[in-house]
């Protein structure tokens, strides 16, 4: 496997970029929020040794290079998942592509499963903490002292601050909880839906936790929203399947556009104050 950094400077040789400042991963069904990205270069993951192959439906498996409101992104439009091969490092070299890229903050989203009746399919919530519910880490077999990662605030509390008062401004509710990350690729039983909530989880999906543990390890400032796609097992008479998810992240991926926009076009102001 190529390292990383070779990876990235190929990248940035190749498209001519400035590094960007902020990496992007989007969920399923969440790939039209690639969209606020201005001209953009898409690079499929075909074409990035050892990227993962984009498997799911729903997953389009590209990079896509360019600027929000000036502001250079790098996003990823398809994750790789634990449950797809019992890999729970298959983003290391993904988020360790966008460090090397030059990126300082890496925004996650995903689908999800409310844990919260009140928190109905088509909500937003922006993740404040998780809980591992699988029992592996994307550091197995790492070495070195930085390997013991310190998760206090993993979810950077100035990035949530500015999400929420995005939301604000832009009158979209945004709920904060807790994400449960479960291994999948099979949804949950109604018994580990009450686990999950006596635990204090307010979300459950199979996907995020990797890629924050991965990107707190490489000193990436983190962010990350669920878009919530149903009521978790057992909470509705809904059946749960993976075409539901995708048809309810589609019309409620707008609003999460539009937050990301605006937040990405505040983050640009700062920094061209700053500079
Ligand atoms: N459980 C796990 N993952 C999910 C769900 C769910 O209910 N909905 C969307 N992703």
């Amino acid at each position: 496997m190529q390292a990383a950094q070779d990876i990235a400077d190929g990248i940035r040789a190749r498209f001519g970029i400035d590094p960007p400042f902020v990496g992007i991963v989007l969920g399923s069904g969440l790939g039209e929020v690639a969209e606020i990205v201005e001209d953009p270069v898409a690079l499929p993951y075909d074409e990035i040794e050892g990227f993962p192959e984009a498997g799911v439906h729903g997953h389009a498996g590209r990079m896509i290079l360019g600027q929000v409101a000036g502001l250079g992104v790098a996003l990823l439009q398809g994750r790789a998942h634990y449950y797809e091969d019992g890999r729970a490092d298959a983003m290391k070299l993904p988020v360790r592509v966008l460090a090397a890229l030059g990126c300082r903050a890496l925004f996650l989203t995903n689908a999800a499963g409310s844990l919260r009746p009140e928190m109905a399919p088509g909500s937003l919530m922006l993740i404040g903490d998780h809980i591992n519910f699988t029992g592996v880490s994307p550091l197995f077999g790492e070495t070195g002292a930085n390997r013991f990662v310190d998760m206090v605030n993993a979810y950077d509390p100035d990035l949530r601050a500015r999400f929420e008062a995005t939301a604000e401004a832009l009158s979209i509710p945004l709920w904060q909880g807790v994400y449960l990350w479960t291994s999948g690729p099979n949804f949950e039983t109604p018994a580990e839906v009450r686990a999950a909530r006596v635990l204090g989880a307010d979300a459950v999906g199979m996907s995020t936790v990797p890629e924050v543990i991965l990107a707190r390890h490489a000193g990436l400032r983190v962010a990350a929203l669920s878009l919530i796609t149903n009521l978790a097992a057992g909470m509705s008479d809904t059946p749960l399947s993976h075409e539901q998810t995708l048809a309810l992240a589609k019309p409620a991926a707008a609003n999460l556009k539009h937050i990301l926009a605006d937040v990405l076009a505040g983050l640009a102001a700062e920094k061209n104050n700053r500079s």
